[in-house]
């Protein structure tokens, strides 16, 4: 520590009587060489000089001594200091997390184990700044654009895959880090071909290419293949559509294409097991546990034996980069993303949300132990790419002045997430021997009690869900939310800037304080010591040999997803409640 040292350069004895001569003495009790004054005539000045001196060592000694006892204490927290040779990064990203996301589950914690209000997740710990999130596009950013800032460092459009707003590819730090000499990897809950993931190994014009995402992904990309171990979900877009499960618009088989590239893939709880936390792994590894999305953790807790939970495919991957990258010169580069926080916020489910969170933190602490035990010196680095749905803890309910409170315990009190429930209202809906009113009712009195929590529900909201049972998801989380006097601004993302936390701040110094989020990617890039700017040409001249239209369709102007006319434009939207902008959902 910089601070530390301080004193070592202060203490050197600043005597009224310091001239020339009195240096000269000085610099020969350090070299042992004499002076040119006569011994013998010494008097008390000079004793006086000496004692000061002699005290001035040993004080100085004493200062080095407790500086390297005091580093040491410091280094069993953080046993990685230095990151001059051989490193490896762990880039994380909470999507959709903002600040009042940790203030809700934080409270909840507190609240569910009766913990005192100085109590902190571990996250919270790891605190260093803050990410401004606007894209170039919009005052509100989506996923693709936040992401593309952390792969390229540059900002580009709403809907972008790492590609620029003229619409050419810009090389991404996970590129580069391969191109280098890293191993690479990337561990999601959503599907592998969504956003964040999808920038770090694809280049698309529109980030609803999820067909052409996955077979970049693989290796069918000008670079080859860029990313060695994938963790999630996703199949629908590796499938062929001659098979259930698949969204693809061919048949194209992309897990065929991915073995014949080499990945071995698994797709089931009982081949990831097999793993042995990541000691029988071999890259390169395609593992996709879920059609689409893992559900969320509040409902994937009763599903253990199907998905993996996120801090366990975490640990899993660190633990097989760590063992395959232990005898080469590179250490490993993996982007770890807790997905569907941002999934929570836009269905404004309090109860999803926190659970997500809390995954995200075990995550968050499951990546701590393995920094500890790792001997290559190893950063961890967590940000989120926006906030999702302008959560807040406190709602007004009634035009006269609210209380100054919101309800944790209303969260506890309900077991799965409003899609779950959703899902069992249509398999409900669907059977059609038992889907009269009364039988509806019935089923929704018992569901929003023994599931929701829910004592106190009123004849409105019951006609309300038997009415428009489309909307029941939002109802049910919205149902939820009002009890717990939690409040959100919109189904979709907004404008608030996002924490940023490290391992070791004095490592992730330069994100100190409030930056654009586009600094966090030349922060990746600078860390691993790589040239994005070198990756973006080769991309570039590779490409020009590459299939013409290898980044899919051009979107139209006013199709880009990203509704140029809003950068700082209102149109009077309030009145048109039809307006909106493409592709806003989902991340
Ligand atoms: C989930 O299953 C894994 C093994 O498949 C097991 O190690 C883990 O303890 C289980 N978690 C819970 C919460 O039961
Ligand atoms: C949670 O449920 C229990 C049991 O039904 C009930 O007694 C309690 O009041 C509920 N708590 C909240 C905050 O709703
Ligand atoms: C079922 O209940 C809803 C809401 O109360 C009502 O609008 C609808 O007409 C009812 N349907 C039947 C068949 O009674
Ligand atoms: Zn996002």
């Amino acid at each position: 520590m910089a601070g530390d040292e301080e004193p070592l350069f202060s203490q050197r004895p600043s005597s009224e009587h310091t001239n020339d001569r009195d240096l000269a003495e000085e610099d020969a009790l350090l070299t042992g060489e004499r002076t040119g004054r006569s011994a013998g005539v010494r008097g008390w000045k000079f004793w006086r000089e000496v004692g000061l001196f002699a005290w001035a060592v040993i004080a100085t000694a004493a200062v080095i001594v407790l500086g390297v006892v005091y580093q040491r204490h410091q280094q069993s927290d953080s046993p990685q200091t230095t990151f001059t040779g051989k490193r490896n990064l762990i880039f994380m990203v909470s999507d959709g997390m903002g600040p009042t996301s940790l203030t809700l589950t934080r409270e909840y914690l507190q609240n569910q184990n009766n913990l005192p209000w100085g109590a902190q997740l571990e996250i919270d710990k790891h605190l260093i700044g803050q990410s401004r999130t606007r894209s170039t596009s919009s005052l509100v950013t989506d996923s693709a654009a936040g992401a593309t800032a952390f792969s390229c460092g540059i900002k580009s459009y709403n809907g972008a895959i790492s590609v620029l707003p003229d619409h050419s590819p810009c090389g991404s730090v996970m590129e580069a880090a391969k191109k280098a000499g890293y191993t690479t990897g990337l561990v999601v809950t959503t599907r592998i071909t969504d956003a964040t993931p999808a920038v770090f190994a694809s280049h698309v014009n529109m980030r609803d290419e999820e067909d052409l995402i996955a077979t970049q992904m693989v290796g069918e990309h000008p670079l080859g293949h860029v990313v060695d171990l994938m963790l999630g979900g996703g199949r629908a877009h590796f499938l062929p559509n001659t098979v259930q499960g698949s969204a693809r618009a061919d048949d194209r088989d992309i897990t065929e294409l991915a073995k014949s590239k080499g990945y071995t893939y698994i797709s089931t709880r009982e081949e990831f097991d097999a793993l042995d936390h990541g000691a029988s792994l071999n890259l390169p590894f395609l593992g996709l546990f879920a059609d689409t999305d893992i559900p969320y953790e509040v409902d994937r807790r009763t599903q253990n034996a199907t998905y993996p939970a996120l801090h366990e495919m975490a640990t899993t991957a660190l633990r097989a980069l760590s063992a395959a990258t232990a005898h080469s010169d590179h250490g490993f580069f993996i982007m770890i993303e807790g997905s569907r926080i941002d999934h929570a916020g836009h269905a404004n489910d309090p109860v999803a949300q926190v659970h997500e969170v809390l995954a995200y933190d075990a995550a968050i602490s499951a990546v701590l132990d393995f920094i500890h035990t790792e001997s290559t010196p190893t950063l961890m680095l967590s940000t989120s790419d926006h906030e999702t749905g302008g959560l807040a803890t406190a709602r007004q309910l009634h035009p006269s002045y609210p209380d100054y409170a919101w309800f944790p315990g209303v969260l506890a009190n309900a077991s799965k997430s409003a899609e779950r429930l959703g899902q069992e209202y249509h398999a409900q809906l669907s059977d059609t021997n038992n889907n009269n009113n009364d039988t509806l009712k019935t089923w929704l009195t018992h569901a929003l009690e023994q599931d929701l929590g829910i004592h106190d529900h009123t004849p409105t909201e019951l006609t309300t869900l038997l009415t428009s049972p489309a909307t029941a998801p939002y109802t049910f989380a919205d149902m939820v939310s009002r009890r717990a006097q939690t409040g959100w601004s919109t189904h979709g993302h907004s404008g608030a800037d996002v924490n940023i936390y490290a391992s070791d701040p004095r490592a992730a110094a330069p994100l100190v304080g409030n930056h654009e989020n586009s600094e966090v990617g030349q922060f990746l890039a600078d860390f691993l010591d790589v040239d994005l700017a070198e990756v973006t040409e080769e991309l570039r001249e590779k490409a020009v040999l590459y299939t013409l239209g290898w980044m899919g369709r051009v979107p139209g102007v006013g199709e880009r997803l990203d509704g140029q006319d809003h950068v700082d434009h209102y149109l009077g939207d309030f009145r048109r409640r039809g307006r909106r902008c493409v592709g806003g959902v989902g991340g």
